[in-house]
């Protein structure tokens, strides 16, 4: 994969039984408040008759409610193949197996082999990944219409907490780091494909962007 993460690292991070966890969750509890705004955002803007693109959407909590909003057909890109049985669950449990397809891959490396869509979402992705502008590059030129985007702030708290998080991960051997990508250079990059910066909200932990397309 890279040098600092490794399948087995992202498999141990994003585990079957932490799928299972988040699935029933959302079920007890419904979106947590990043999801809940992403979602907010984009059903204000409308989404009735648009497709989503979700790169990272782990159990796929955030496309259940967007299909329910309006959306007509999701894909859904992941790293890992251990969210597939609980993201299977919740999707027949709401009745929406049949609009939305899961893909097991690695999108920065094989975006190529995915359509664009009127929607992209990334959601706490990019501080999952090493390679950010490949990423987020790849993301933003697969957005026909908007691209939301939420990645953890850069403060010095942020970035010493987790240089601190990623010494005890190299230590113990994980195979898996976090990232705190500049914001600045994540805006850029998604800003040459195209895409014009229309709310950028700091939380007190994440922070959200959404882009919309100007030119092709
Ligand atoms: C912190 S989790 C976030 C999951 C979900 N979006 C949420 O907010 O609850 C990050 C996810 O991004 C996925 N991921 C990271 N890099 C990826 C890539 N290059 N392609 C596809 N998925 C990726 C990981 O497998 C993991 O499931």
């Amino acid at each position: 994969m890279t040098d600092c993460c490794s399948a087995t690292g992202y498999r141990w991070a994003f585990s079957e039984k932490r799928a299972w966890r988040e699935a029933r969750r959302y079920e007890r509890r419904g979106l947590d408040p990043t999801s809940r705004r992403i979602v907010e955002v984009l059903t204000m803007q409308g989404v009735e008759g648009l497709t989503l693109l979700e790169v990272g959407g782990g159990v796929g909590a955030v496309q259940i409610e967007l299909l329910k909003a309006g959306v007509t057909q999701a894909v859904s890109i992941e790293l890992t193949p251990t969210y597939e049985k609980a993201a299977g669950e919740l999707l027949r449990t709401s009745g929406l197996e049949d609009r939305v397809a899961r893909k097991v891959m690695d999108f920065a490396q094989a975006a190529d082999d995915v359509e664009a869509a009127d929607i992209v979402i990334m959601n706490r992705v990019l501080c999952c990944y090493p390679d950010m502008p490949k990423l987020a590059g790849a993301a933003a030129a697969h957005a026909r219409q908007v691209m939301v985007l939420s990645f953890p702030r850069r403060t010095w708290w942020t970035r010493f907490g987790l240089s601190f998080a990623n010494l005890v991960l190299r230590m113990t051997r994980r195979g898996f780091q976090v990232f705190v990508h500049r914001p600045e250079r994540i805006l850029a990059t998604a800003e040459d494909r195209g895409l014009k910066t229309t709310l950028n909200r700091a939380g007190s932990f994440w922070q959200m962007i959404v882009l919309q397309r100007i030119t092709r």
